[in-house]
Protein backbone atom coordinates (compact mmCIF):
# COMPACT_ATOMS: atom_id res chain seq x y z
CA UNK A 1 0.00 0.00 0.00
CA UNK A 2 1.72 3.96 -0.76
CA UNK A 3 2.03 5.88 1.60
CA UNK A 4 -1.35 7.80 3.52
CA UNK A 5 -1.40 11.38 2.14
CA UNK A 6 -3.06 13.74 4.27
CA UNK A 7 -4.37 17.74 4.52
CA UNK A 8 -3.29 18.88 7.90
CA UNK A 9 -4.93 22.27 9.43
CA UNK A 10 -3.86 23.89 12.03
CA UNK A 11 -5.23 27.26 13.95
CA UNK A 12 -4.84 26.27 17.33
CA UNK A 13 -2.97 30.40 18.38
CA UNK A 14 -2.34 32.96 15.64
CA UNK A 15 -1.45 31.20 12.67
CA UNK A 16 -3.42 29.61 9.95
CA UNK A 17 -1.79 26.73 8.39
CA UNK A 18 -2.29 24.50 5.57
CA UNK A 19 -0.19 21.77 4.57
CA UNK A 20 0.03 18.36 2.68
CA UNK A 21 2.33 15.05 3.98
CA UNK A 22 2.49 11.98 1.98
CA UNK A 23 4.01 9.70 4.84
CA UNK A 24 6.99 11.58 6.43
CA UNK A 25 7.31 13.70 2.90
CA UNK A 26 6.21 16.99 3.00
CA UNK A 27 4.72 18.17 -0.29
CA UNK A 28 3.42 21.84 1.27
CA UNK A 29 3.45 23.51 4.52
CA UNK A 30 1.59 26.95 4.44
CA UNK A 31 2.17 29.33 7.50
CA UNK A 32 0.11 32.82 7.45
CA UNK A 33 1.39 34.31 10.37
CA UNK A 34 -0.67 37.00 12.52
CA UNK A 35 2.55 38.28 14.39
CA UNK A 36 2.45 41.63 13.05
CA UNK A 37 -1.25 41.90 14.07
CA UNK A 38 -1.02 40.99 17.37
CA UNK A 39 2.22 43.00 17.72
CA UNK A 40 0.76 46.31 18.98
CA UNK A 41 -1.08 44.77 21.78
CA UNK A 42 2.32 42.77 22.77
CA UNK A 43 0.36 39.55 23.07
CA UNK A 44 -2.20 37.45 21.07
CA UNK A 45 -5.99 38.78 21.19
CA UNK A 46 -8.59 35.93 20.83
CA UNK A 47 -10.80 38.09 18.79
CA UNK A 48 -8.70 39.43 16.33
CA UNK A 49 -7.32 35.67 16.03
CA UNK A 50 -10.43 33.86 15.14
CA UNK A 51 -11.52 36.96 13.06
CA UNK A 52 -8.35 36.45 11.21
CA UNK A 53 -8.17 32.94 10.69
CA UNK A 54 -11.78 33.18 9.37
CA UNK A 55 -10.29 35.52 6.50
CA UNK A 56 -7.25 33.48 5.70
CA UNK A 57 -8.79 29.87 5.84
CA UNK A 58 -10.64 29.15 2.68
CA UNK A 59 -7.31 31.13 0.31
CA UNK A 60 -4.63 28.84 3.15
CA UNK A 61 -6.56 25.79 1.96
CA UNK A 62 -6.33 26.59 -1.77
CA UNK A 63 -2.63 27.43 -1.83
CA UNK A 64 -1.82 24.88 0.45
CA UNK A 65 -3.61 22.19 -1.59
CA UNK A 66 -2.31 23.46 -5.06
CA UNK A 67 1.71 23.76 -4.02
CA UNK A 68 1.15 20.21 -3.48
CA UNK A 69 0.08 19.67 -6.79
CA UNK A 70 -3.78 18.79 -5.91
CA UNK A 71 -2.74 15.20 -4.93
CA UNK A 72 -5.47 12.32 -4.29
CA UNK A 73 -5.96 12.81 -0.39
CA UNK A 74 -6.48 9.55 2.17
CA UNK A 75 -7.51 12.02 5.02
CA UNK A 76 -8.02 15.29 6.87
CA UNK A 77 -6.26 16.04 10.13
CA UNK A 78 -7.20 18.93 12.38
CA UNK A 79 -5.80 20.44 15.40
CA UNK A 80 -9.01 20.73 17.97
CA UNK A 81 -6.73 21.30 21.41
CA UNK A 82 -5.58 22.52 23.04
CA UNK A 83 -6.24 26.33 21.67
CA UNK A 84 -8.27 29.37 21.61
CA UNK A 85 -11.48 28.22 21.46
CA UNK A 86 -12.60 30.90 18.60
CA UNK A 87 -9.28 30.05 16.33
CA UNK A 88 -9.59 26.06 16.82
CA UNK A 89 -13.43 26.52 15.52
CA UNK A 90 -12.37 28.15 12.16
CA UNK A 91 -10.05 24.87 12.03
CA UNK A 92 -12.29 22.51 12.85
CA UNK A 93 -15.33 23.50 10.98
CA UNK A 94 -13.45 23.89 8.09
CA UNK A 95 -11.99 20.45 8.14
CA UNK A 96 -15.65 19.02 9.11
CA UNK A 97 -16.93 20.70 5.94
CA UNK A 98 -14.23 19.03 3.64
CA UNK A 99 -14.13 15.61 5.34
CA UNK A 100 -17.82 15.28 4.57
CA UNK A 101 -17.96 17.03 1.06
CA UNK A 102 -14.80 14.68 -0.08
CA UNK A 103 -16.02 11.94 2.13
CA UNK A 104 -12.69 11.62 4.03
CA UNK A 105 -12.05 10.34 7.47
CA UNK A 106 -11.05 13.45 9.66
CA UNK A 107 -8.44 12.97 12.50
CA UNK A 108 -8.20 15.49 15.35
CA UNK A 109 -5.36 15.67 16.41
CA UNK A 110 -4.03 17.35 19.89
CA UNK A 111 -1.50 20.00 18.96
CA UNK A 112 1.25 19.15 21.08
CA UNK A 113 1.50 15.55 19.65
CA UNK A 114 1.99 17.37 16.72
CA UNK A 115 4.94 19.08 17.66
CA UNK A 116 6.01 16.16 19.31
CA UNK A 117 6.55 14.21 16.35
CA UNK A 118 7.86 17.21 14.20
CA UNK A 119 11.22 15.43 14.53
CA UNK A 120 10.29 12.82 12.62
CA UNK A 121 9.71 15.53 9.66
CA UNK A 122 13.05 15.07 7.92
CA UNK A 123 13.97 14.48 4.65
CA UNK A 124 16.54 12.18 5.72
CA UNK A 125 14.94 9.26 7.55
CA UNK A 126 18.37 8.54 9.50
CA UNK A 127 17.67 12.11 11.35
CA UNK A 128 14.31 10.95 12.37
CA UNK A 129 14.33 10.01 16.52
CA UNK A 130 14.44 6.19 17.03
CA UNK A 131 11.87 4.67 19.57
CA UNK A 132 11.89 5.27 22.49
CA UNK A 133 13.27 8.78 22.60
CA UNK A 134 13.13 11.81 25.28
CA UNK A 135 11.11 14.46 24.18
CA UNK A 136 11.92 17.98 25.45
CA UNK A 137 8.84 20.22 24.12
CA UNK A 138 9.64 23.76 24.72
CA UNK A 139 6.63 26.41 22.95
CA UNK A 140 4.55 29.07 24.35
CA UNK A 141 1.86 27.21 26.06
CA UNK A 142 4.33 23.98 27.60
CA UNK A 143 7.49 22.69 28.86
CA UNK A 144 7.63 19.29 29.11
CA UNK A 145 10.07 16.44 29.75
CA UNK A 146 8.33 13.17 27.62
CA UNK A 147 9.24 9.54 26.99
CA UNK A 148 8.14 8.86 23.54
CA UNK A 149 7.43 5.20 23.72
CA UNK A 150 5.76 5.14 20.21
CA UNK A 151 3.00 6.86 17.88
CA UNK A 152 0.47 7.45 20.44
CA UNK A 153 3.01 6.25 23.46
CA UNK A 154 3.35 9.02 25.65
CA UNK A 155 4.81 9.70 29.09
CA UNK A 156 5.06 12.79 30.82
CA UNK A 157 8.29 12.63 32.87
CA UNK A 158 8.66 16.87 34.46
CA UNK A 159 6.83 19.66 33.25
CA UNK A 160 6.61 23.24 34.16
CA UNK A 161 5.14 24.59 37.85
CA UNK A 162 4.46 28.03 36.09
CA UNK A 163 5.27 29.71 33.29
CA UNK A 164 6.52 28.03 29.72
CA UNK A 165 10.03 28.26 28.40
CA UNK A 166 8.34 30.65 25.50
CA UNK A 167 6.30 32.22 27.55
CA UNK A 168 9.51 33.43 29.55
CA UNK A 169 11.26 34.64 26.58
CA UNK A 170 8.77 36.65 25.34
CA UNK A 171 8.05 38.23 29.02
CA UNK A 172 11.41 38.61 29.05
CA UNK A 173 11.58 40.41 25.46
CA UNK A 174 8.68 42.54 26.67
CA UNK A 175 11.03 44.09 29.82
CA UNK A 176 13.74 44.23 27.44
CA UNK A 177 11.63 46.47 25.26
CA UNK A 178 11.70 43.82 22.37
CA UNK A 179 8.63 43.27 20.23
CA UNK A 180 6.21 39.91 20.23
CA UNK A 181 7.21 37.14 20.11
CA UNK A 182 10.21 37.59 21.90
CA UNK A 183 12.27 34.81 22.00
CA UNK A 184 13.69 34.64 18.67
CA UNK A 185 14.63 38.68 19.63
CA UNK A 186 16.20 37.41 22.56
CA UNK A 187 18.26 34.98 20.85
CA UNK A 188 19.58 37.57 18.34
CA UNK A 189 19.98 40.40 20.64
CA UNK A 190 22.02 37.87 23.03
CA UNK A 191 24.08 37.48 20.41
CA UNK A 192 25.87 40.50 20.04
CA UNK A 193 27.12 40.33 23.57
CA UNK A 194 30.64 38.80 24.11
CA UNK A 195 33.07 37.90 26.98
CA UNK A 196 32.08 37.70 30.56
CA UNK A 197 28.78 38.75 31.76
CA UNK A 198 28.77 40.74 34.86
CA UNK A 199 24.76 40.31 34.83
CA UNK A 200 23.49 37.00 37.01
CA UNK A 201 20.02 34.71 36.31
CA UNK A 202 19.73 32.71 39.15
CA UNK A 203 18.34 28.98 38.24
CA UNK A 204 14.97 27.81 39.27
CA UNK A 205 13.99 24.93 41.36
CA UNK A 206 16.91 22.75 41.51
CA UNK A 207 15.32 20.65 43.77
CA UNK A 208 13.11 19.07 41.54
CA UNK A 209 14.73 17.04 39.37
CA UNK A 210 12.66 16.93 36.39
CA UNK A 211 10.83 20.18 36.79
CA UNK A 212 10.79 23.40 35.43
CA UNK A 213 10.00 27.01 37.06
CA UNK A 214 10.53 29.60 34.75
CA UNK A 215 8.85 32.80 37.17
CA UNK A 216 12.15 33.64 39.20
CA UNK A 217 14.31 34.35 36.40
CA UNK A 218 11.34 37.14 34.75
CA UNK A 219 11.56 38.42 38.40
CA UNK A 220 15.10 38.44 38.52
CA UNK A 221 15.17 40.21 35.19
CA UNK A 222 12.61 42.75 36.62
CA UNK A 223 14.80 43.86 39.02
CA UNK A 224 17.95 43.64 36.75
CA UNK A 225 16.33 46.26 34.53
CA UNK A 226 15.29 48.37 37.93
CA UNK A 227 18.47 48.60 39.10
CA UNK A 228 20.51 49.38 35.85
CA UNK A 229 18.22 51.93 34.76
CA UNK A 230 19.72 54.24 31.64
CA UNK A 231 22.98 52.50 32.36
CA UNK A 232 21.95 48.32 31.42
CA UNK A 233 23.40 46.74 28.70
CA UNK A 234 20.51 44.81 26.64
CA UNK A 235 22.64 42.65 24.68
CA UNK A 236 24.45 41.40 28.16
CA UNK A 237 21.15 40.89 29.94
CA UNK A 238 19.41 39.34 26.92
CA UNK A 239 22.32 37.08 26.85
CA UNK A 240 22.38 36.27 30.63
CA UNK A 241 18.23 35.92 30.79
CA UNK A 242 19.14 33.03 27.49
CA UNK A 243 21.62 30.99 29.61
CA UNK A 244 19.69 30.94 32.56
CA UNK A 245 16.75 29.32 30.68
CA UNK A 246 19.00 27.29 28.18
CA UNK A 247 20.27 25.77 31.61
CA UNK A 248 17.41 24.83 33.20
CA UNK A 249 15.77 22.92 30.31
CA UNK A 250 19.64 21.49 29.58
CA UNK A 251 20.02 20.26 33.25
CA UNK A 252 16.20 18.85 33.44
CA UNK A 253 17.46 17.08 30.38
CA UNK A 254 20.47 15.73 31.61
CA UNK A 255 18.73 14.54 34.33
CA UNK A 256 16.17 12.83 32.46
CA UNK A 257 18.64 10.98 30.80
CA UNK A 258 20.12 10.04 33.80
CA UNK A 259 16.92 8.10 34.96
CA UNK A 260 16.71 5.50 31.77
CA UNK A 261 17.99 4.97 29.18
CA UNK A 262 16.25 6.36 25.68
CA UNK A 263 17.49 5.34 21.93
CA UNK A 264 17.46 8.79 21.17
CA UNK A 265 16.51 12.31 22.20
CA UNK A 266 14.22 15.20 20.40
CA UNK A 267 13.48 18.97 20.99
CA UNK A 268 10.44 20.39 19.23
CA UNK A 269 8.18 23.48 20.16
CA UNK A 270 8.69 26.87 18.68
CA UNK A 271 11.84 27.33 21.50
CA UNK A 272 13.27 24.50 19.64
CA UNK A 273 14.65 27.22 16.72
CA UNK A 274 16.93 28.42 19.47
CA UNK A 275 19.99 27.56 17.89
CA UNK A 276 22.15 27.67 21.65
CA UNK A 277 19.30 25.43 23.28
CA UNK A 278 19.87 22.86 20.06
CA UNK A 279 23.56 22.79 20.08
CA UNK A 280 23.40 22.64 23.87
CA UNK A 281 21.11 19.38 23.68
CA UNK A 282 23.12 18.02 20.75
CA UNK A 283 26.34 18.35 22.89
CA UNK A 284 24.03 16.36 25.65
CA UNK A 285 22.80 13.56 23.85
CA UNK A 286 26.53 13.10 22.27
CA UNK A 287 27.29 12.98 26.32
CA UNK A 288 25.65 10.01 26.57
CA UNK A 289 26.08 8.15 23.10
CA UNK A 290 22.15 8.64 21.58
CA UNK A 291 21.44 10.57 18.78
CA UNK A 292 20.18 13.98 18.90
CA UNK A 293 16.68 14.84 16.09
CA UNK A 294 15.82 18.53 15.56
CA UNK A 295 12.91 19.85 13.47
CA UNK A 296 13.58 22.30 10.60
CA UNK A 297 13.49 25.33 11.72
CA UNK A 298 10.02 25.81 10.02
CA UNK A 299 8.54 23.07 11.55
CA UNK A 300 9.16 24.35 14.90
CA UNK A 301 7.13 26.95 15.00
CA UNK A 302 3.27 26.49 15.00
CA UNK A 303 2.66 24.75 11.18
CA UNK A 304 -0.15 22.54 10.30
CA UNK A 305 2.69 19.64 8.17
CA UNK A 306 3.05 18.19 11.89
CA UNK A 307 -0.87 17.75 12.28
CA UNK A 308 -0.83 16.23 9.28
CA UNK A 309 2.13 14.03 10.02
CA UNK A 310 0.14 12.67 13.40
CA UNK A 311 -2.78 12.13 10.91
CA UNK A 312 -0.49 9.75 8.67
CA UNK A 313 0.91 7.93 11.69
CA UNK A 314 -3.10 7.36 13.18
CA UNK A 315 -3.99 6.12 9.80
CA UNK A 316 -1.43 3.87 9.44
CA UNK A 317 -2.18 1.92 12.22
CA UNK A 318 -6.37 0.99 11.72
CA UNK A 319 -6.68 -0.01 15.17
CA UNK A 320 -6.17 3.68 16.34
CA UNK A 321 -8.50 5.71 14.19
CA UNK A 322 -11.14 4.64 16.59
CA UNK A 323 -9.06 6.07 19.33
CA UNK A 324 -8.60 9.41 17.83
CA UNK A 325 -11.84 11.04 19.65
CA UNK A 326 -11.25 13.92 21.30
CA UNK A 327 -11.50 12.83 24.88
CA UNK A 328 -8.63 9.84 24.14
CA UNK A 329 -5.98 10.50 21.77
CA UNK A 330 -2.44 10.58 23.78
CA UNK A 331 -2.81 11.34 27.99
CA UNK A 332 -0.88 14.69 27.23
CA UNK A 333 -1.79 17.32 29.02
O1 LIG B 1 5.21 26.33 19.26
P1 LIG B 1 4.93 27.76 19.12
O2 LIG B 1 5.01 28.37 17.74
O3 LIG B 1 3.51 28.13 19.66
C1 LIG B 1 2.93 27.48 20.76
O4 LIG B 1 2.37 26.37 20.57
O5 LIG B 1 3.05 28.07 21.84
O6 LIG B 1 5.92 28.53 20.10
C2 LIG B 1 5.97 29.92 20.17
C3 LIG B 1 7.05 30.31 21.17
C4 LIG B 1 7.05 31.80 21.49
O7 LIG B 1 7.03 31.95 22.89
C5 LIG B 1 8.36 32.30 20.89
O8 LIG B 1 8.95 33.39 21.60
C6 LIG B 1 9.23 31.06 20.98
O9 LIG B 1 8.36 30.00 20.66
N1 LIG B 1 10.36 31.10 20.04
C7 LIG B 1 11.65 31.14 20.43
C8 LIG B 1 12.43 31.25 19.24
N2 LIG B 1 11.58 31.26 18.17
C9 LIG B 1 10.31 31.16 18.69
N3 LIG B 1 12.21 31.09 21.65
C10 LIG B 1 13.56 31.16 21.73
N4 LIG B 1 14.37 31.27 20.64
C11 LIG B 1 13.85 31.31 19.39
N5 LIG B 1 14.66 31.43 18.34
ZN1 LIG C 1 2.60 25.18 19.21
Amino acid sequence: MSEPTVLGIETSCDETSVAVVRGRTVLSNLVSSQASLHERWGGVVPEAAARAHVEAIIPAIHEGLSAAGSPKLDAIAVTNRPGLVGSLSVGVVAAQALAKAWDLPLIPVHHLEGHLLSPFLQPNSFDAPEFPYLALLVSGGHTELIAVEGYGEYQVLGSTRDDAAGEAFDKGAKLLGLPYPGGAEIEKLAAQFSGKPRYKIPIGLRSEPLDFSFSGMKTALLRLVEAEGDSLNVAEAAYVYQQAIVETLALKFVNALETRSFSGTAVAGGVAANKILRDRLQRESERFGVRFSAPDLSYCTDNAAMIAFVGVTRFSNPHSLADAEPQSVANLP
